[in-house]
């Protein structure tokens, strides 16, 4: 009998492969770093018992067809799992799961990362000196947000929202919160207060958006909101793209309705919507949110083992159906 086969849809960082085979199955990685192409990708399915597959593929009725009925896990190398289609799934009997947890440091750290660059504009800074345009010191140059002191509006208050929200308490910041439960951590920690997402919007000088791509969230932020944000407002994005309206975000920082953006994830990845790289009050980085050697280590060791559990019978670690 041949020993069951999980395919990995790209290169991952170490122990995932060992761990898989040590357990007797056999890793089929696809050998690249860009995302296989849908052809290639539906082709090297075929038959597998276990997918370990990355937030950019579709895990679809399609994927999951041209496996087969072999197939008994999906594992998503990611804390999101809005890449798969979890009731097409659940008909199959194919379990999901993903790598919570993990991430959430590095994610923050990427939101804070973002929300210091865009304020204190330092992307622009670091682009004038390199070209060899800096004529010296000038009391009007690159002025931008004063962070410290500054209000810091959450936008979902789970794991990632919560990090970022604690990580405040350097910068003396006043906290507010949208969420559907109250997060007494967030309250008690940094005296953040729970509001509405209008009352959010108004008043937040940096809002970082940290919920999950739902239907009800998809372009949650458009032109409505900004049109209500402070003129000096910045936004932040590290969940998914489509929370926002990326049109509507592109004509507000054109017009400066508010004074910048930093994006580490688009609406259709990884092309970006038509003006925005041109702005020079938006920060863009390619979607590095988990992208710390030891976060993608601990991911690579958590999809093996879910996927492991399955195959042998047990319920995976980190279920999301
Ligand atoms: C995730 O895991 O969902 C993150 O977007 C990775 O950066």
């Amino acid at each position: 009998m041949s020993m069951p086969r999980v395919l990995i849809t790209r290169r991952v960082p170490p122990p995932a492969v060992e761990l898989l085979e040590r357990a007797g199955l056999v890793a089929d990685v696809i050998d690249q770093d860009d995302p296989p192409s849908r052809e290639m990708l539906l082709e090297r399915a075929r038959g597998v018992s276990g997918l370990i597959a990355m937030l950019s593929e579709r895990v679809d009725v399609d994927l999951l067809d041209a496996a087969g009925p072999s197939l008994r896990i999906v594992a998503n190398f990611a804390v999101g799992y809005d890449n798969i289609d979890l009731e097409a799934c659940g008909q199959r009997g194919i379990r999901a799961a993903n790598t919570p947890g993990v991430l959430t440091d590095a994610t923050a750290d990427l939101a804070w990362a973002l929300i210091l660059a865009v304020a204190r504009r330092v992307v622009e800074g670091d682009r004038l000196v390199r070209n060899g345009q800096w004529t010296g010191w000038a009391p009007m140059q690159f002025l931008g947000v004063q962070v410290g002191g500054a209000t810091l509006g959450i936008v979902g208050a789970g794991r990632i929202g919560t990090a970022v929200g604690l990580r405040s308490a350097g910068f003396g910041m006043k906290v507010l919160y949208v969420d559907q439960r109250s997060n007494p951590e967030l309250e008690q920690r940094v005296g953040a207060r729970r509001v509405e997402l209008d009352e959010l919007i108004a008043a937040a000088d940096v809002i970082s958006l940290h919920v999950p791509l739902t239907d009800e969230n998809r372009h949650l932020i458009g032109a409505r909101q900004f049109a209500a944000m402070k003129p000096h407002a910045i936004l932040i994005n590290t969940a998914r793209g489509p929370v926002i309206d990326e049109a509507a975000l592109v004509e507000a920082l054109r017009d400066h309705r508010i004074a910048g953006a930093g994006l580490d994830v688009y609406e259709d990845e990884p092309r970006l919507a038509p003006g925005l790289s041109e702005l020079p009050n938006v920060v863009v980085l390619p979607h590095l949110g988990s992208a710390a050697t030891a976060t993608r280590q601990k991911m690579s060791q958590m999809t093996s083992e879910n996927v492991i559990a399955v195959l042998g019978g047990r319920e995976p670690p980190n279920p999301v159906n």
